[in-house]
């Protein structure tokens, strides 16, 4: 049923107007090794460059970029340093969700006017390829939104960044196109109020697709609800933690974590068999389901274009629902701690989440858990 017949409110004004997301920051230890990592197994290009060279003292910074995605790696340069701080409490970990806008200071003024915590006020910086306005709220743990408004900037990326020439030797492409959503893991019973965060002062709504009931089985042992932005170019699911037989592994990823954090981030391709066989190939772990999830595939998720042969070689996972299919595949965790995994996924008609995949995704997370002593 069309949204703006069945609820008034959406014909108001969306308050937080988002383009979508303009990039990823992580905090880790040693960038310039995660640069490498991200360049030679995930098939991002080094784009630009933020340190000492380029006048920045106190830290450095590689901008990654793979199609529409940019990934933004930044170390500290000395122990006393927040990021350094960051750093030591989560490990490697995402700091900021940027947010792309057209006006970067209304969107503080609504958000911290319904409530947000500001943590950087407007500012403007400029070099000779124009000004970007940058301003950013506090979300949950310590990871923070930065409002991004960039009309008028002409550079590779944010003032201050030196854009890195020529090609880029390291990388190998593995077709990543965009980010489809990032995951949030909140504390015991924290779920609710930061879907109301995301509803009251973000002005998101929680996203209706077909499996949108609260996830809670004895496998599982989570709760989850997704919300999206207006345009739903930004969808942000928000996990907690909920009992079930064994530990739950939002519990585990809370403990190494010291706090809430983003769980995974999902990023879309055309072809997942290509991509998949490309990010095996440059060394990317992911977790393996059994072979016998791919016996009976057909008969469960009918029929799909791809051949069950490949998918069962990488394999990927796929789940319907009424309007369609999707693949669907995880990372292992790309740090020692049990924190932060990638999701990449190919969407054949399905807006959904692949609830279908749960029960066999979660018994392989929870092998993993229990190598790890945790379950
Ligand atoms: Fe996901």
């Amino acid at each position: 049923m069309p949204r703006t017949l069945e609820h008034p409110a959406a014909l108001e004004r969306d308050f937080l107007p988002l383009n979508g997301t303009d990039h990823v920051e992580f905090y880790v230890g040693n960038a310039r090794q995660a640069a490498h990592y991200y360049r030679t197994a995930f098939g991002f290009r080094l784009a630009a460059y933020r340190g000492p060279e380029t006048g920045t003292r106190d830290r450095a910074s590689y901008l990654l970029v793979q199609n529409k995605i940019r990934f933004v790696l930044t170390t500290a340069l000395s122990p006393g340093h927040p990021i350094a701080e960051h750093v030591k409490q989560h490990g490697d970990g995402v700091r900021d969700i940027a947010l792309w806008v057209d006006d970067a200071a209304g969107a503080w003024r609504e958000t911290t006017r319904r409530g947000a915590r500001s943590v950087r006020e407007p500012e403007t910086l400029t070099d000779e390829h124009g000004s970007v306005r940058l301003a950013s709220i506090a979300i949950y743990g310590d990871t923070i939104h930065t409002f991004v408004e960039r009309a008028d900037y002409r550079g590779v990326f944010l003032p201050g960044f030196r854009a890195v020439p020529g090609e880029d030797a390291l990388t190998r492409p593995t077709g990543l196109l965009h980010i489809d959503h990032m995951v949030g893991n909140v504390g015991w019973g924290e779920m609710n109020r930061w879907v109301d965060f995301y509803r009251d002062v973000m002005g998101f709504r929680m996203f209706k697709h077909f499996d949108d009931k609260d996830i809670s089985t004895e496998y599982s042992a989570l709760m989850s609800k997704v919300m999206s932005n207006g345009n739903e170019r930004v969808k942000f699911p928000i996990n907690e933690p909920a009992e079930g037989k064994r530990k739950s592994q939002i519990e585990e990823y809370l403990d190494f974590y010291h706090g809430p954090g983003v769980q995974h981030i999902a990023m879309a391709t055309g072809d997942i068999i290509e991509t998949v066989g490309r990010m095996r190939t440059q060394g990317v772990e992911f977790l393996r389901v059994p072979s016998t999830y791919y016996d009976d595939l057909e008969a469960r998720v009918g029929h799909i274009d791809e051949p069950i042969g490949e998918l069962r070689k990488l394999g990927i996972l796929v789940d319907r629902d009424d309007e369609g299919y999707m693949l669907q595949l995880f990372t292992r965790p790309v740090e020692d701690r049990p924190t932060l995994f990638y999701e990449v996924i190919q969407r054949k008609g399905s807006r959904s989440f692949g609830k279908g995949n749960f029960k066999a995704l979660f018994e392989a997370i929870e092998r993993e858990q229990a190598l790890r002593g945790n379950l």
